[in-house]
């Protein structure tokens, strides 16, 4: 077994390593998985995506994590966290996401992976507040948000898909530790 930094009861958590560019580029170019992204990723934008979380891992202690399914090693995509330094009206802020291979969806990972990484978010990291942004039509990513327990907060039209009228009306989530 890889050596994970925190584990789900089917999923392992760990930081990139250059053998997922393949794979992650795989999942990044499929235009199912980018139904509501403005394009699919080329495969430099993946690597350099896969560096800039390497780079955010060693400076926060988090990322949007490389995951594998425990019982295969399979790599099936990420779930976790990222810094958003200034892309938008409320940034900076902590955001929960995720992008899973199709072949792996409908399983429940992205909702069990994504409660993990809540739970790693407030009680090893001491992270007070996570976000989460869609496109109002993204209904799965939304149904995954409200099954984690976030809250909606408001809408907004997000200024770098202004004019794609399928995807600018986007929505925030939210979530805060739970203080007692
Ligand atoms: C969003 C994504 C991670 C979900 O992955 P997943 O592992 O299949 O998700 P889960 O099985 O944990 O939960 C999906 C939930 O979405 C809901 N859902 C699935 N298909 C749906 C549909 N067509 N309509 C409404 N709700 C739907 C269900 O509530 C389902 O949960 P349940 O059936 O177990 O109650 C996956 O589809 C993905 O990688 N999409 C592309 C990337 C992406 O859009 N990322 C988010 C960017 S904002």
């Amino acid at each position: 077994m890889a050596d994970y930094i925190f584990t789900s009861q089917r999923l392992g958590f760990r930081n990139w390593v250059s053998a997922d560019v393949p794979s992650m580029t795989e999942i990044s170019a499929n235009k199912e998985v980018m139904e509501f992204f403005p394009y699919e990723a080329t495969p430099a934008q993946t690597k350099t995506f896969i560096e800039r979380m390497q780079t955010m891992f060693t400076e926060n202690g988090y990322c949007y994590f490389a995951v594998d399914r425990i019982d295969t090693n399979e790599f099936i995509g990420f779930i976790g966290l990222c810094y958003q330094k200034n892309n938008l009206s409320f940034s900076p802020y902590i955001d929960i996401g995720w992008r899973l291979s199709p072949k792996h969806w409908g399983n429940g990972f992205a909702t069990e992976g994504a409660k993990r990484c809540l739970q790693y978010a407030f009680e090893k990291l001491k992270l007070k507040t996570i976000l989460s942004t869609a496109p109002l039509a993204n209904i799965k990513s939304i149904a995954v948000m409200e099954k984690i327990g976030m809250s909606k907060k408001f809408e907004f039209i997000h200024p770098k898909l202004l004019g794609n009228k399928y995807l600018e009306n986007c929505v925030c989530y939210s979530v805060s530790k739970k203080t007692s």
